[in-house]
């Protein structure tokens, strides 16, 4: 199994080119189940979750053909897949692939809506919390399907297609915005989705849908309205910039000092994120480019934060703040509250000599003047990229075993963060 060895002590100077959102990519890629004619998609980061979805799609009969880089191209910019779906062979995504990525289980909404039916396993357990899918559940029941669970597989059927309804959800969920877009998408009359999550790959998602023939509008807000159409088209759609990996690489230079820019970058899909980082000692500098992150001199600040849902501060970017902190000059707290157990990397930090106490959802950071590097491990993909920020600040030799985390949700980190200036390599085997 691969591990990346770090030492720690170098300031990040240079580039840091931004991928596409995993996080909308793969909605992206399972709305393209939604029509029979071919959806292109650009700027698709080379994921391991993208590759594994892949083969989750073509189960169901859809040809996906990957397009990277051109001769010419100056840039890396990700791949270009072009995702026909025109024969749907198989409704059924069975357990062996859907229990590899939560994701997968969005494809139960597709599936209803166009072929009327789906089966697709629970996605079972998961390192952060219980993340069941009962309000995913609701919206398509609201939208007339009929649905029993049966043997760990969610059986769903609409034989005379999906309706419109209004869907309330009693909290904020990424997960139940996306399934409730995409069927209502091509259900017969109008659907109002209230509380929706506000999240920029959601907007994403419904400016690709709208591309397709949809008729979505307020996706971005709480209120989402969707008039739904008979059909979807093919269209071609560009995947907006990963906040995730932004915020990432704008902690680590915060963490290491120095100054990096983070090319490709949008600011309004992580302000929260970046205020946070400002509080915290780093300069932020938004230009044509992106955005510059910098620390020169100055020491990290401790700060208070709690996750919210966008445009609060993400649950994504928790482990990697709380890296940052455990070298700030005072005490810092940092409150989860979307996903219970999601603070698996404090017992992995503290193997750096990071000093962290946990109560309920509260986690007191007494900030340290040096880590020491270790061998460490994570249990989720957030988790593991603190450790990565850690241990470049770390004093000496640090070895993150179990990168698989890693490489489904952050492209070439090692590649990105060595030009840069860190001294970081992936041993194989
Ligand atoms: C998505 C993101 C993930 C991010 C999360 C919150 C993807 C692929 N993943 O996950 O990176 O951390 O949003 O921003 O986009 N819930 C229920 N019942 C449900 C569904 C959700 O109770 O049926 C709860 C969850 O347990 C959690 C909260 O709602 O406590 C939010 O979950 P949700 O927004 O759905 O997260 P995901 O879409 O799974």
């Amino acid at each position: 199994m691969d591990r990346i060895r770090i030492v720690g002590g170098n300031k990040l100077h240079g580039t840091i080119p931004i991928s596409g959102a995993k996080n909308a990519a793969l909605p992206l890629m399972i709305a393209a189940l939604l029509s029979d004619e071919t959806l292109i998609l650009d700027n698709v980061p080379r994921l391991a979750d993208v590759a594994l979805l892949q083969r989750i799609l073509g189960n169901h009969g859809v040809d996906i053909m990957a397009a990277g880089k051109r001769p010419g191209d100056h840039e890396y910019q990700g791949q270009t897949l072009h995702i026909s779906a025109k024969n749907i062979i198989d409704t059924t995504a069975p357990y062996d692939l859907v229990s590899k990525m939560r994701a997968s289980f969005w494809v139960i909404a597709p599936l209803l809506a166009r072929m009327h039916e789906a089966k697709v396993s629970l996605p079972g357990g998961c390192a952060i919390g219980t993340r069941p899918v009962d309000l995913l559940i609701m919206a398509l029941e609201k939208l007339g399907a009929e649905i029993s669970i049966d043997a760990g597989y969610v059986v769903a059927s609409a034989p005379g297609g999906l309706k419109g309804a209004t869907i309330e959800f009693p909290k904020v969920t990424v997960s139940g915005t996306h399934v409730a877009l995409m069927a209502a998408a091509l259900a017969k009359g109008t659907t109002i989705i209230s509380n929706a999550a506000c999240e920029p790959e959601i907007t994403d998602v419904a400016d690709c849908l709208n591309k397709m023939g949809a008729k979505i509008t307020g996706a971005g807000t709480p209120r989402i309205l969707i008039e739904g159409v008979a059909k979807l088209h093919g269209a071609r759609h560009t995947v907006l910039p990963d906040r995730i990996e932004t915020g990432t690489y704008a902690m680590a230079v915060a963490m290491t000092g120095g100054e990096v820019q983070l090319s490709g970058a949008r600011p309004e899909l992580l302000q929260s994120a970046l205020d946070v980082l400002s509080q915290a000692g780093a300069t932020i500098t938004v230009n044509n480019d992106g955005i510059k992150v910098a620390r020169n001199g100055a020491g990290i600040s401790p700060v208070t934060v709690t996750t919210a849902p966008f445009p609060g501060f993400p649950t994504d970017l928790q482990a990697q703040l709380m890296a940052l902190m455990t070298r700030a000059k005072g005490a810092s707290h940092i409150t989860e509250t979307i996903f219970e157990n999601r603070f698996m990397h404090v017992q992995e930090l503290a193997r750096f000599g990071a000093k962290i106490s946990l109560d309920g959802e509260t986690a007191t950071i007494d900030g340290v003047s040096k880590l020491r590097g270790a061998p460490v491990m994570a249990t989720d993909l957030r988790a593991s990229v603190s450790l990565v920020i850690a241990a470049l600040a770390a004093e000496g030799e640090t070895m993150v075993n179990r990168i698989y985390h890693l490489d489904r949700g952050f492209e070439r980190l090692e590649e990105k963060l060595s030009a840069c200036g860190a001294t970081i390599e992936r041993i194989s085997g």
